[in-house]
Formats: structure tokens, C-alpha cells, sequence
């Protein structure tokens, strides 16, 4: 009965986005039709959702139907941007019509009915959410974040040292040490990388991520229907939430216990001081529509700061090092430059960005080729507006396709090819460096921009100030393609860390 359901449902909504496009269709306020490639009835572009890479098909869709297009995923109609021109017009011209989220029944599971701030809708008491998670962010950034992501850097160069060079996997370090660093803006404590305690939340919020973009789970915020049966991920969803939650909660007892508003510890405390003189505030109590900002928004703001800071960095880094594996001579020149520069006991800082212009180059270079969310995070038309001329209802889910954007061949010449001298012969290398957009743009843009920059700077330098990135025999070189999801992420690969004193053999080929 319940296909049968489904069929009859998919087909009444289906008829209703129709008859909702129709109405706008060619032209009702001057807007043009959106272009749409054919679709089966019922089901619309759902099976386009077979392909993984989605990014490099929704690319490939705009070769034939242009840089904008719509897609129907079974009742519910999708449009995608494909360049930066559009990109731009959409997110940041346009950033406020831009600005929603879709409504996700998921979502709205894992974080107190829907009070997140990366899925959270474009509300007043979101806007607040938002200004908070950022001035907390850049107050931390403004203290000695720096010489903390150093230290760190440094410490993880000492451990890989220790461990010789045979081949390893370096992604779960890098993931850790991310994880080590946003956990101490947030909370001021500095975990130790094998503390068991410490890897079991680590491993807690990649779950809740791998589990919360898993098909079994997506499927409930398009079919609702399928919400009643048994679903064994989403319950595992759940629990791994509940741990998370149970995580921060403790967190939050322990800050508000020990929390004096003359000594501002980490991010943490400044919500929670800022929640404090809020509630003082009476006239300020009721945001519009009567809800209060409450403990459960500094609680999510905390779990997305925490989420974000994590996979996304450490992605990229490990990006690097398989990229750099292939291009060995990339290697030996960004070592050549900080040496040169820098001299051979100085670690590249922050501020040496101008004067280590390849490694620089080379941040820019990951981030474009491979952004670690490709499509970013779908976004929601707050009203009836256009985008390139043609018009976009209120409520309609749109994509910002990174990836294509990062691919454009109006901008980028080679797109496919890793080439980081191409910011360094850009007639405008810092116009250059703007154009790549792997940290989205406009209202929603990444909250962890400054942080993610400072650190795959800073990490890199250390780690190729050090070593060499070889394969673990001749030949044998990471796989680039990369496994495409929520997140891009590389396949997992192994690397010889191998010190530049030492002679290194089975290079990699340039
Ligand atoms: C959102 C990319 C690191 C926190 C996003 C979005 C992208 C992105 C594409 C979606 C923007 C949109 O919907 O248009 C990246 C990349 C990173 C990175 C490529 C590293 C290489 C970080 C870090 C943090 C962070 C380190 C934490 C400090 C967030 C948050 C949002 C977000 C909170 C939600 C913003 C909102 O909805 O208003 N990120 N990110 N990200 N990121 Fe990052």
C-alpha cells in the first residue's frame, strides 16, 4: 500500500509544483522561464540522485541548459546556480532574498525543533544566533589563536617524527588536531589527541554528520510517508545526538558554575555572558513571534562551530598532501620558499603570506579544486525574486554549486588542473584568491573562514617545512578523484612523512 500511497501523493504535489510554476511561467513580472532538462512524470529528476557526484552532474547539466536550471526532486522543485557570475548575483547581490534555509524534519530532530544555526531559517532570533557565533568566533580569533594553532602544528610534526617514516594515514590526525583546536576557542580546554574520552566525542560528531547525510535519513525530509516505519539509522541518529548533546550540556553546567563576566574565557563564555545581560534586558526578552533566544541557540551555535571546525579543515589538508604527492617539485619549491624567507629555524606566521606567495597559493589552490562542500548547504528564497533574469518564487530551494563555480572556465583556465602558480601569474592575484569560492558567500557565508585559512597556512608550512610527502612505494599515488556526499572527501590513502635531511625513495611523478 505504501508505494502505491506514495505514487498518488508524488503525483497530486507534483501537479501542484507544475500548476506554482505555471503561474510564474513565462514571464508574470517580467521574469523569463528557467530552463529545465526532461524530467519523468511522478518522479520528476529523482534519479538523477543515483550519480555520487552530483556536483560534477549538475556541472555537466549546465553545459546544455546554462549556468542556472531547475530540477524537480519529486515534490520539490530545486534550482541550481553553476557560476560565479550567478553565484554571486544570488548569494550576495541578492544576499537577503537568499538567505533561508529549507525546512529539514531531520534537522529539526537533531537540534531542538529546527533552533540550529546552519539549517536554521532566516528568522529574527536566527539573526541574532548568527552575530553571536560570529562576533564569539572573531574575539577568539583576536586572542592567541595563532600561537595556539602553531603549537599544534608543531606537535603533531614532533608525533609524526616519532613515528618514523613508514607509510601512514594522516587524515584521522589531522582530524583530531582540528577538532583539539576548536574545541579549545570553544570550551578552553585543551584535550589531549589520545585521550579516549576526547576520540569518543570526535568520532560521536563525525557520525552524527556521516549519519544525518546518509540516503535512509535523507530520504525522511522529502517522503514523509516513510517517517512512520522502522528506521534503524535514524535511531542511531538519535542516540549519537543525545551523546552530543549530553556532551555540551556538561559543558555549558561547568561554564556557568566557574563563569565571571570580568574574565571572558572562550567562546562559550561570551554566549553564555551575552544570554546573561540579554535576559536582564527585559524589553528585549521576546524576539518576533514570541520565542525567546534561549540556552538551546548558544547550545546548537556551540554543536555547529564544533562540527564545522572539525571534518571541513582537515578534509582539505589531507587534500593537500594527496595532491602534493603527485606534484612533487610544488613540494620542494614551497619548502624552498619558507627556507629562503624565512630562514631555516623559522616557521612561516600568519602575516608571511605575501612573502610565502606559493604556499599561500597552494591554500587557494586545495580550496578551489577540491572544496570540501561542494554544494554547500541548500538555501531557501526568503521572497519572489530573480537571478539572471529569471524569476524564483518564495520558499524555493536553491544550490550553489561550489564546485562548478571553483570549475569555471570563464574564470579559471585548466580548471581540472592543480596548478597553484596560477594566483601567482593572475593579473590580480588578490582578485584571484576572492574568486575561489569553497567558503560559500553572502549572508550564509562560512563562519569559520579566517579560522580555516589561518590553519591550512599555518599546518602546511609546519608540515613541509619538516617533511617530504612520499608514497609508500614507487607508483603509488593517492587516488584524486575523491568520494563525493555532503562533504568531498579524498580516498584513503597512505604517506611516507619523510624529513628533508633524509634521502627519500619511490617519489612521485610530477
Ligand atoms: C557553513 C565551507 C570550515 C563553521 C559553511 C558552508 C560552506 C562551508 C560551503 C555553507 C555556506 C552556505 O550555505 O552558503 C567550509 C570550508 C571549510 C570550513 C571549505 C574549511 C576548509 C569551517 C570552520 C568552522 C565552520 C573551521 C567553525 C569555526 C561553519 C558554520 C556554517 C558554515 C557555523 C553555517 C553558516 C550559516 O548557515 O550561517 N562552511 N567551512 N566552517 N561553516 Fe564552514
Amino acid at each position: 500500500i505504501y508505494p502505491a500511497l506514495l505514487a498518488l501523493l508524488l503525483s497530486l504535489l507534483a501537479f501542484l509544483a507544475k500548476r506554482r510554476w505555471k503561474r510564474y511561467g513565462p514571464e508574470p513580472c517580467g521574469g523569463k522561464k528557467l530552463p529545465s532538462p526532461p524530467s519523468l512524470p511522478l518522479l520528476g529528476h529523482l534519479l538523477e540522485l543515483r550519480r555520487q557526484d552530483l556536483p560534477v552532474r549538475f556541472m555537466e547539466l549546465s553545459q546544455c541548459y546554462g549556468p542556472v536550471f531547475r530540477l524537480r526532486f519529486g515534490i520539490q522543485d530545486v534550482v541550481i546556480l553553476n557560476s560565479v557570475e550567478i553565484i554571486r548575483e544570488a548569494l550576495i547581490k541578492k544576499w537577503s532574498d537568499f538567505a533561508g534555509r529549507p525546512p529539514s524534519y531531520t534537522g529539526d530532530l537533531i537540534s531542538f525543533g529546527g533552533k540550529d544555526l546552519s539549517l536554521g531559517d532566516y528568522t529574527p532570533l536566527w539573526k541574532i544566533q548568527r552575530r553571536l557565533a560570529h562576533s564569539s568566533v572573531q574575539r577568539s580569533l583576536r586572542t592567541n589563536l595563532e600561537s595556539l594553532i602553531s603549537q599544534e602544528a608543531e606537535h603533531l610534526c614532533q608525533d609524526f617524527l616519532s613515528r618514523g617514516s613508514s607509510p601512514m594515514d594522516v587524515a584521522n590526525d589531522f582530524s583530531l588536531h582540528t577538532c583539539k583546536i576548536i574545541s579549545s576557542m570553544t570550551f578552553g580546554v585543551l584535550f589531549d589527541t589520545k585521550d579516549p574520552e576526547f576520540q569518543a566525542i570526535h568520532k560521536c560528531i563525525a557520525e552524527v554528520v556521516r549519519l544525518w547525510s546518509s540516503p535512509r535519513v535523507i530520504v525522511l525530509d522529502s517522503v514523509p510517508l516513510l517517517r512512520k516505519l522502522p528506521n534503524a539509522t535514524l535511531e542511531e541518529l538519535l542516540r549519537m545526538a543525545e551523546r552530543r548533546d549530553t556532551f555540551v550540556r556538561n559543558q555549558l553546567q561547568i561554564h556557568k558554575e566557574t563563569f565571571r563576566p570580568s574574565e571572558i574565557r572562550d567562546i562559550l563564555d561570551n554566549m553564555i555572558h551575552f544570554l546573561q545581560e540579554r535576559q536582564q534586558r527585559e524589553q528585549s526578552l521576546a524576539a518576533e513571534g514570541g520565542e525567546e533566544f534561549n540556552e538551546d541557540h548558544v547550545h546548537m551555535a556551540i554543536v555547529d562551530l564544533f562540527i564545522g571546525g572539525t571534518e571541513t579543515t582537515a578534509s582539505t589538508l589531507t587534500w593537500t598532501v594527496a595532491f602534493l604527492m603527485h606534484h612533487p617539485q610544488v613540494q620542494q619549491r614551497i619548502h624552498s620558499e619558507m627556507i629562503d624567507i624565512l630562514g631555516p629555524n623559522h616557521f612561516p606566521e600568519y602575516s608571511d603570506r605575501n612573502r610565502l606567495p606559493l604556499l599561500w597559493a597552494t591554500v587557494s589552490e586545495m580550496l578551489r579544486l577540491r572544496p570540501v562542500a561542494p554544494l554547500a548547504l541548500p538555501h531557501a528564497t526568503t521572497k519572489d525574486t530573480s537571478v539572471a533574469g529569471y524569476f524564483i518564487p518564495k520558499g524555493t530551494v536553491v544550490i550553489a554549486n561550489l564546485y562548478a563555480a571553483n570549475h569555471d572556465e570563464m574564470i579559471w583556465k585548466n580548471p581540472t588542473q592543480f596548478r597553484p602558480e596560477r594566483f601567482l601569474e593572475a593579473e590580480d592575484p588578490k582578485q584571484a584568491h576572492r574568486n575561489v569560492l569553497a567558503f560559500s558567500a553572502g549572508a550564509r557565508v562560512c563562519l569559520g573562514e579566517p579560522l580555516a585559512r589561518m590553519e591550512l597556512f599555518l599546518f602546511l608550512g609546519h608540515l613541509l617545512h619538516h617533511f617530504r610527502f612520499l608514497p609508500p612505494a614507487a607508483g603509488q599515488l593517492p587516488d584524486l578523484c575523491g568520494i563525493f556526499g555532503f562533504n568531498l572527501r579524498s580516498k584513503p590513502f597512505q604517506v611516507r612523512l619523510v624529513p628533508w635531511t633524509e634521502p627519500g625513495l619511490g617519489e612521485g611523478q610530477e
